[in-house]
């Protein structure tokens, strides 16, 4: 079995993308991390990865403030170096251009933390909060040119409790996204379209 090469895009801490990685050390597992790669030379992911034996590479956003394009011709050229044939998003704060969603359609996936297609974008736990919803959770998705809208793969369930602020709330969400994400990778890789629901 040929094993995918799997980048990993983080602009932070990269929890998601340590649980990718643990994971993807089983060698039955249909996917192998060829690259942990950030736009932010301080992500604190960056050491995590390295320290785990993962190649590690950043290319800085800010020298290319206004020119997105030139920012994604550099990543492209690191992806390719590093020969990844799919993308985790995993934490990656930066909007992409069609060209570049364009290029790695039915590649690329994302997690985000909410039950999508309810609350895109940012916020999302204080926005739950704030709609009053009894439940909240993350999906896994396909990366389409709009924006947290594409193909669902997987969503998991938190409840909201009493008294929940937004910290509180995320630590619980980012718990199932770690139980979300590496076996939304699984099944991906794969060919599994069937989705994948987790009850907290
Ligand atoms: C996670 O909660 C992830 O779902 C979210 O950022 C956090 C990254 O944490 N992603 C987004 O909001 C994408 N729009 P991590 O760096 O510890 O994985």
């Amino acid at each position: 079995m040929s094993r995918k090469r799997v980048a990993i895009l983080i602009s932070g801490g990269g929890s998601n993308m340590l649980s990718l990685v643990r994971d993807m050390a089983d060698p039955e597992h249909p996917g192998a991390p060829c690259l942990v790669l950030s736009n932010n030379p301080d992500a604190g992911g960056l050491a995590r990865a390295r320290a785990l034996g993962v190649p590690v590479a950043t290319v800085d956003h800010r020298p290319h403030r206004g020119d997105r394009p030139a920012f994604e011709a550099k990543l492209t050229q690191v992806l390719a170096d590093a020969g990844a044939e799919v993308i985790c998003l995993a934490g990656f704060m930066r909007i992409l251009t069609p060209g570049f969603i364009n290029a790695w359609s039915g590649r690329m996936i994302n997690i985000h933390p909410s039950i999508l297609p309810l609350f895109p974008g940012l916020h999302t736990h204080a926005r739950a909060l704030e709609a009053g919803m009894t439940v909240h959770g993350c999906s896994v998705h396909e990366v389409t040119a709009d924006l947290d809208a594409g193909p669902i793969l997987g969503q998991a369930v938190v409840p909201i409790l009493d008294g929940d602020t937004p910290e509180r709330l995320a630590e619980r969400v980012l718990g199932m996204e770690h139980r979300l994400y590496p076996a939304a990778l699984r099944r991906f890789l794969t060919g599994e379209r069937s989705r994948l629901a987790l009850l907290g």
